[in-house]
Formats: C-alpha cells, sequence, structure tokens
C-alpha cells in the first residue's frame, strides 16, 4: 500500500495524514467508507456464532437485573427470546477467526503492522441498544453495518475517570460531548484510545469494531528481562572502577544510581535481545489455547486450486510476523513459535506474511518450482495458510 496514495475508506487522507494528523489524537468520520461491509452479517448469524462453544460472545442489557448487566456467552437460543425489546447489545469477539472473508477488510489497513490490530468484533443491538458511555485502552475504526446509530464522544480519560458503580462495565459518570452524529450504513468512525464515546442504536443495527491492541509495557518488560538474562547470565556484577571517595558513607548517592542504573540497562538496551523476546512475544495469537486445523495437500492439489481461481488465506486466527536484519527477512514467527524456512524464500516469506489473501497471479513466480510450494504446502498442513475456493 503507498503511504501517499489518497485512500477512499479514510475520506481521501492518504495513509501518511491520518498517521500524522489522526491516529492516536482524533476522531474521524467517513462517511459510506466501506458501503459493502454493511450487510455482511446480520442478527441471525451473530446469534448463531455466540452460541458456539468457546466464540467469546457478551450481552449487555441497560435495563437489566441490574443496571448496565453484562451476560457471557455461550448462549442458548432461549436467552435471545427472553431479551426486551429494546436497549440491549450482543457482542461477538474475533469474528473474522470463524468468517475468514471479513478479514480481508483488514488489508485496508495494511498501512498498520498486522501485530497492532486485535479483530474484528461485530455488536448487533436492537433500539436504545448501547454499551453505556465508555472508554478503551485501543484504537478502533468502527464501520457501521446496517441500521443506524448515534454516536457521542467526550473528553479524553483515564483510570482515575469517575465510574458508575454497581456494574462489571467501565461505565462514565459523565461525558463531555464535543462530537454528536448519526452514522449510516458503510460509514466509518475512528475513535483514538481514552477517549470518551456512547454510540446508541437508533435502530436495530449491527456495528463492527476494527480494534487495535498495544503490547502492555510491563508484558514485554518482563520478557526482554528473561531474555536479557538468558543472554548475559545472572552473575555479572556491579563494576566501579574509577571511584572517588565518598564524604557520605551511609548514602546511596545519586553517582551511585546512576551507575547503577545504566548497567543494570545495559543488559536491557541490546537490539538483538530485544528482538529475540519481542518477535515471539507479538505473534503469540489472540487465545492462547488456539490450535490451527490444517490440511494435507499435494503440491499438485494446491497448483491446480490456484488456477481454478481459489486464493490463498491467511488464517485469521494465527498471527504471523518476520523480523529483519540490515533490512533483509531474517527470522519467521508464527503463533509464537520461530518457524524454519529455506533462506532461498526470504521474498516469498515476506510476500505470504505481507498479505492475507493472494490470488494465482501474485503467486505465480513461486508456483513454478516446488521449493516453495512444498514449504508452503508443510505451512498449510499447520493450518497457518489455506486455499479459498469461494472467492
Ligand atoms: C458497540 O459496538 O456497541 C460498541 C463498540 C465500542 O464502543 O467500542
Ligand atoms: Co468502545
Amino acid at each position: 500500500m503507498d503511504a501517499n496514495t489518497p485512500l477512499p475508506h479514510l475520506g481521501g487522507l492518504t495513509a501518511t495524514e491520518f498517521l500524522r494528523d489522526y491516529w492516536q489524537k482524533k476522531p474521524l468520520l467517513v462517511r459510506n467508507a466501506f458501503p459493502e461491509l454493511a450487510f455482511r452479517l446480520n442478527e441471525e448469524d451473530l446469534m448463531e456464532l455466540a452460541q458456539e462453544e468457546g466464540v467469546e460472545a457478551r450481552i449487555v442489557l441497560e435495563k437489566g437485573k441490574t443496571p448496565w448487566e453484562l451476560r457471557r456467552g455461550p448462549f442458548d437460543a432461549k436467552a435471545f427470546k427472553q431479551l426486551p425489546a429494546t436497549h440491549w447489545t450482543l457482542l461477538v469477539q474475533a469474528v473474522d477467526h470463524y468468517l475468514p472473508a471479513l478479514a480481508d477488510y483488514l488489508e485496508h489497513f495494511s498501512f498498520l503492522p498486522a501485530w497492532r490490530i486485535d479483530d474484528i468484533m461485530i455488536s448487533y443491538a436492537v433500539e436504545g441498544g448501547s454499551v453505556g458511555p465508555h472508554f478503551d485502552q485501543y484504537d478502533v475504526f468502527l464501520v457501521q453495518g446496517f441500521g443506524q446509530r448515534r454516536w457521542q464522544l467526550g473528553q479524553h480519560c483515564d483510570d482515575e475517570s469517575p465510574r458508575v458503580a454497581g456494574t462489571p462495565l467501565r461505565i462514565l459518570q459523565d461525558m463531555d460531548t464535543h462530537f454528536d452524529e448519526t452514522v449510516n450504513p458503510g460509514d466509518l468512525l475512528y475513535v483514538p484510545p481514552g477517549m470518551a464515546h456512547n454510540g446508541v442504536a437508533l435502530n436495530p443495527c449491527t456495528t463492527y469494531s476494527i480494534g487495535l491492541r498495544a503490547p502492555a509495557l510491563a508484558h514485554m518488560l518482563e520478557r526482554v528481562v528473561d531474555a536479557a538474562l538468558e543472554a548475559a547470565g545472572s552473575n555479572q556484577l556491579f563494576a566501579d572502577t574509577g571511584r572517588t571517595a565518598t564524604t557520605q558513607p551511609g548514602a546511596l548517592t545519586d553517582a551511585d544510581l546512576e551507575a547503577l542504573r545504566a548497567q543494570v540497562l545495559t543488559l536491557l538496551d541490546d537490539r538483538e535481545t530485544l528482538r529475540h523476546a519481542l518477535a515471539p512475544f507479538l505473534s503469540e495469537p489472540k487465545y492462547d489455547d488456539y490450535e490451527p486445523q490444517g490440511e494435507e495437500l499435494s503440491l499438485e492439489e494446491i497448483r491446480e486450486a490456484l488456477a481454478n481461481g481459489a486464493k490463498l488465506r491467511r488464517d485469521p486466527a494465527s498471527r504471523c510476523l518476520y523480523t529483519l536484519q540490515d533490512g533483509q527477512v531474517h527470522e519467521l514467527f508464527i503463533n509464537g513459535q520461530k518457524e524454519w524456512y529455506p533462506p532461498e524464500l526470504t521474498a516469498f516469506v515476506a510476500l505470504l506474511a505481507d498479505h492475507r489473501l493472494l490470488d494465482a497471479g501474485q503467486l505465480a513466480p513461486w508456483l513454478e518450482g516446488d521449493e516453495a510450494l512444498q514449504w508452503l504446502a508443510d505451512q498449510m498442513a499447520s493450518g497457518f495458510w489455506f486455499l479459498d475456493a469461494d472467492e
């Protein structure tokens, strides 16, 4: 994706402009950004998904047994029949994992690294339905499905922002509204992290949340410390050659603290250690019990399917990233594990990891010999890529 091409789904902004002026800073409303996404799923589809074991689903009732009641799935069909006529929302997480074609929409956001993207959550709300005024820690692109929703945006919040008591949801007590718009099918609203927002369904509607993720610095520090100890060993001691005499032998002086700080940080401040610790971490799948289901296919079967129009799709529930060394593709990580590949295939690995969907034309240079295809077949057997004939 060219960073300087105007993108219709960003209202004609280029990725560079969006990242410079809006990303993590201010909201953006784009009318009719994804008209074809709006009717992908209906409420029955979502309710069916919400009944499946292992699917993360919630129902929020504004006027439930308690205010802002939260119910967790899986639900049975009866659970939906017992809901009131208005003021509730069903939310289903990671719908892209179950409907891989939905994940293709994430290609529109490939100006962001894949490791920053979390999932596509879809909500279905009846009239008056909302999850309450709240803020999220993550950036989100909200795409309106069918129906209409009124979005209000407010102040920047943090953990100190006053919340409504008596509900497991983090509902804000106050909203200092500075944005008040009704969205229609296909409209996109980008909301930066920490911004108060409240979306109320004006009529039955669906909303697609393209959610970002950001690793917690504390989690990364844990991994980096482990990797640093592995790299340096735990028997390196503080050294203070060239020390000058102290007049405060009872004190931990600022000068000593600075020397201690510098030597401790030297252990952490190593690009190789960081890469070694963080690349597998950032490639861990959303659900840690996730086990991809692969299929064994012969090279001929793969060639034939692609020739007949099938596309190669990356498993949306798996996470994959490659590292670079001196600008060259170095290591490949999938679902937290390092994956071997023949060194001649670095460009092929980058092609696969940079795209969610590839067709025979894009793969053509790699389909002639057997080497790339054999490696791909092994990856497909592991479930990381699969052929989709329905495209
Ligand atoms: C919704 O889809 O109802 C809520 C999405 C959000 O506020 O993050
Ligand atoms: Co939100």
